[in-house]
């Protein structure tokens, strides 16, 4: 049977486009081409039906093209085509800003509009170093990431991030100054928990001694992801985050909690600050803020940040920072009717009440062959395979491809498959995900 797309990418020349994080020679030999979406299914070029198992790409949380969202960006597109936001405004930028303030933990009341998670990370790093430089301790400019986090592609995400595949060609150039906590997964501890896992709060006091070798009047901020989703789903310890929070204000570093992924519902809170109990310093977030409709992302900073900053500058311009797209119009257009649409439906209470079937059905898949691990926190699961002798990532590059082919989208990171569904997903919907990954599982050798 001749791959899907096949036919279509006959008349379409494939080979010009340099695909991100993409396979591109294999993909062009057998391309996966998507042609429309609605709700919780994309059809591809053929007309096939398939699935969304990942929300797109962790990002459509209401579902595919709500028409409520697209209505929004058709009138934006049609009134308001592009305004600057340098020394210019709009009321749709403040509009939303407020909407996002409104819905952020605590003190977490001013938002910086960029326009992908990546950019929301780099924007998030220089604050933090403007923000210690307005308050007389310029010196705090050392950065602690987390093995296998996953902050984006920017110099600065890569290197604060710990993804080493993502850092190979590019180590020479990195950030000079960071250091990194060990992550906290261990499948001889942890394997199978269901929820947080109860081993590994203690990797949390690594950052101890890190504060004690640097000198905590040289670290600037923590960067983690609250739950780490793209390295393959990992949960954090019970107690772990109380630490690291704890640890950050003994020594007045900024806690950042990268919430790109676990923003906007996923957890079933608003944020994973919410879902975790723990008020960061500084929020970035992207993706399910405009539904994945429009690019955007944001960093969300405490009042006391702001205000050190703003009071901190001489007259004008008080942060040398910003791209030409902050707070793009269609993107505000699309995030103010995305945050109304999960409001209205209740979208993440909704995510709450799913969680418990959700894990009962992804944890069904532990029976499947070479499954070693079955990891779930809000509407997120991780399926960890064995990999094949002397070829990580080869069998789980199988299970995307079989899946697709099938009909199910999953997001694969080498031998972990990450389930993150719209958060409108049907109980039925969730069975058939996990029938569908459970045939793949047994056809995959
Ligand atoms: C936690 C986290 N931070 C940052 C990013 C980067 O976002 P973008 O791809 O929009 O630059 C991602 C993307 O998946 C992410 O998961």
């Amino acid at each position: 049977m001749p791959p899907p797309s096949a036919a279509v990418a006959k008349e379409l020349s494939l080979e010009e486009l340099w695909m991100p994080f993409t396979a591109n020679r294999a993909f062009k030999r057998a391309p996966r081409l998507l042609a429309t979406a609605s709700g919780m299914h994309y059809r591809d070029v053929d007309g096939r039906v398939i699935l969304d198992g990942t929300a797109g790409l962790w990002c459509v949380n209401a579902g595919h093209c709500r028409p409520a969202i697209v209505e929004a960006i058709q009138k934006s597109a049609a009134t308001l085509d592009f305004a600057p936001g340098f020394q210019m405004g709009h009321p749709a930028s403040f509009a939303l800003a407020r909407e996002v303030a409104a819905l952020a933990p605590g003190d977490l009341d001013h938002v910086f509009f960029a326009n992908s998670g990546s950019e929301a990370v780099d924007s998030a790093l220089k604050i933090a170093l403007a923000y210690h430089q307005s308050r007389g301790e310029p010196e705090r400019v050392r950065f602690v990431g987390r093995m296998r986090g996953y902050h984006g592609v920017g110099f600065g995400g890569i290197s604060v991030g710990g993804i080493e595949p993502n850092k190979k060609a590019f180590a020479a150039q990195l950030l000079p100054q960071v250091d990194h906590l060990p992550h906290t997964h261990d499948i001889a501890h942890n394997a199978f928990s269901r929820g947080q896992p109860a081993w590994g709060a203690h990797l949390a006091e690594v950052l101890e001694k890190i504060v004690a070798d640097r000198g905590a009047r040289t670290i600037a901020a923590v960067i983690v992801e609250p739950m780490a989703g793209s390295t393959g789903v990992l949960v954090p310890p019970k107690g772990y985050l109380e630490k690291l929070r704890a640890i950050c204000d003994a020594h007045g570093i900024l806690l950042i909690f990268d919430e790109v992924i676990t923003g906007f519902g996923r957890l079933g809170t608003p944020f994973g600050a919410d879902y975790f109990h723990i008020q960061p310093d500084m929020l970035t977030v992207a993706k399910g803020i405009t539904n994945g409709a429009v690019p955007m992302g944001a960093v969300v900073v405490r009042h006391g940040i702001y205000q050190s900053v703003v009071d901190a500058a001489e007259a004008g311009i008080e942060f040398f920072h910003g791209y030409t797209y902050s707070g793009h119009p269609l993107a505000c257009a699309a995030g103010l009717a995305t945050l109304e649409l999960y409001r209205r439906e209740g979208l993440f209470q909704r995510a709450a009440e799913l969680a418990p079937f959700w894990e009962e059905a992804v944890h069904s898949l532990k029976a499947r062959p070479h499954v070693i691990d079955v990891r779930n926190l809000g509407l997120v699961a991780g399926i960890e395979l064995e990999p094949r002798a002397g070829k990580v990532g080869a069998r789980g590059y199988d299970v995307l491809v079989d899946a697709f082919r099938t009909g199910l989208l999953v997001r694969v990171t080498g031998d972990i498959i990450a389930l993150s569904p719209p958060l409108v997903i049907e109980r039925t919907e969730i069975e058939q995900v996990v029938e569908m990954l459970g045939a793949v599982l047994e056809r995959i050798a």
